[in-house]
């Protein structure tokens, strides 16, 4: 996957201009508050996702304007492609190839990138739900038809809710809870079967890339803790863990209704992140906790080439200025042959990386562009 140019109009405080990217390491420098992340965040919304800073379309189109695009052409598999996004004022228009899309879902999965950023250390410091999107995330990029999932059962959860509110105010009757019941327990038992077989691969991953920043006999794992099934999950099958389910909702249906919400359920399962057999969370310092974050990351990567044999872009927001010059040449050494941009103040990257293409961004402007 290579990016090869990017047009930006009116997106952020971007000045309009066409990017020319090289398939190697693009580093973008400037000072604060100068369009670095924006320019990022650009190229991260070629891939249908949402803004990694949670902002709104109205957010995205520069100020005083009433529109915004971007245009990315990018290889994808060998044949070339482009996607285009158009933010308006309640309304987006996404084409690939020139041909209209209904909605962004429909372009992930098209161009793939693994972003890191300062803001991922609350991957691990955080509570559960930034882990769930995490991994949600990771496999909507790899899986397409996980996006479609995920959003339908989000939709019964909410249906099954409100259902619960209208029971404990209207006494309606809970006869109905049933249907959505099983509904839900059908598209669960799908969520769950795709972040296991995601999670399978990536902890192996994980575990590896992990001890090869550390250096140490540290071990890092992560166990998927499920509201459904206490045991482990990889050993139950589909109708097990449907059945499971299904029980743990009639179970709970009383004290449900009460809280007007469902309290089993994927969309409350917890990944646990543990150094040594102890939470990282808890007692991981600083230093285990941001090397855990890079792993994750990395295993990101590792995951997509395992399975589609091809590499997500790079992204990474601040972060080299955050690593010590271990983990930075780590890091460094894992862009090779990959596409990747980075961001920070300095004019210089790193002592280990010597092909890579430099923007100067001043005031939303790209100032400088060089090659060394
Ligand atoms: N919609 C917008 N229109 C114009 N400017 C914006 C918009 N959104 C953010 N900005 C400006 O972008 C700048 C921040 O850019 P950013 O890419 O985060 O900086 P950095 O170079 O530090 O990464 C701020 O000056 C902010 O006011
Ligand atoms: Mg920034």
């Amino acid at each position: 996957m290579k990016l090869s140019e990017l047009t930006v109009k009116s997106y952020r405080n971007l000045e309009d201009n066409k990017f020319e990217f090289s398939s190697g390491i693009n580093y973008i420098y400037g000072n604060n508050a100068q369009g670095k992340t924006n320019l990022l965040e650009a190229i991260w919304m070629l891939t249908g996702t949402r803004s990694f800073r949670g902002s709104k379309d109205f957010q995205l189109i520069k100020f005083n304007k009433e529109c915004a695009s971007l245009t990315g052409n990018s290889m994808l598999e060998g044949r070339s492609q482009e996607i285009k996004i158009n933010f308006a004022l309640g309304k987006r228009k996404i084409f690939l190839n020139g041909v209209a899309k209904k909605s962004l879902s429909e372009i992930v999965g098209k161009f793939r990138a693994v972003l890191f950023s300062p803001v991922h250390l609350s991957l691990v410091k955080d509570g559960p739900e930034n882990r769930r999107k995490f991994l949600d995330a990771a496999i909507c990029q790899l899986k397409p038809v996980y996006t479609r999932t995920i959003i339908e059962y989000n939709q019964t959860l909410k249906h099954r809710n409100a259902l619960l509110k209208s029971i404990l105010k209207n006494h309606k009757n809970s006869y109905f809870l049933d249907v959505w019941n099983q509904k839900l327990t059908e598209l669960g038992v799908e969520v769950v079967k795709f972040r296991m077989d995601y999670l399978s691969q990536f902890i192996q991953n994980l575990k590896q890339i992990y001890s090869e920043i550390s250096g140490t006999q540290e071990r890092l794992n992560l166990s998927y803790v499920s509201t459904i099934k206490k045991n482990d999950l990889n050993l139950c099958s589909e109708k097990e863990i449907e059945s499971n389910f299904l029980n743990s909702l009639k179970n709970n249906e009383l004290s449900d209704i009460k809280s007007g919400s469902t309290s089993v359920g994927p969309h409350k399962d917890e990944l646990d992140i543990i150094l040594n057999e102890k939470s990282l969370r808890n007692f991981g310092s600083q230093g285990q906790q941001r090397s855990a974050v890079l792993a994750m990351k990395l295993a990101e990567v590792a995951v997509i080439e395992n399975k589609i044999q091809d590499s997500p872009v790079i992204l990474l927001d601040d972060v080299m200025s955050e690593l010590d010059e271990n983990r930075k040449e780590y890091l460094v050494s894992k862009l090779k042959n990959r596409q990747a941009f980075i961001t920070g103040c300095d004019n210089n990257l790193s002592k280990s990386v010597d092909k890579i293409f430099k923007f100067k961004i001043f005031n939303g402007k790209l100032v400088n562009k060089q090659f060394n």
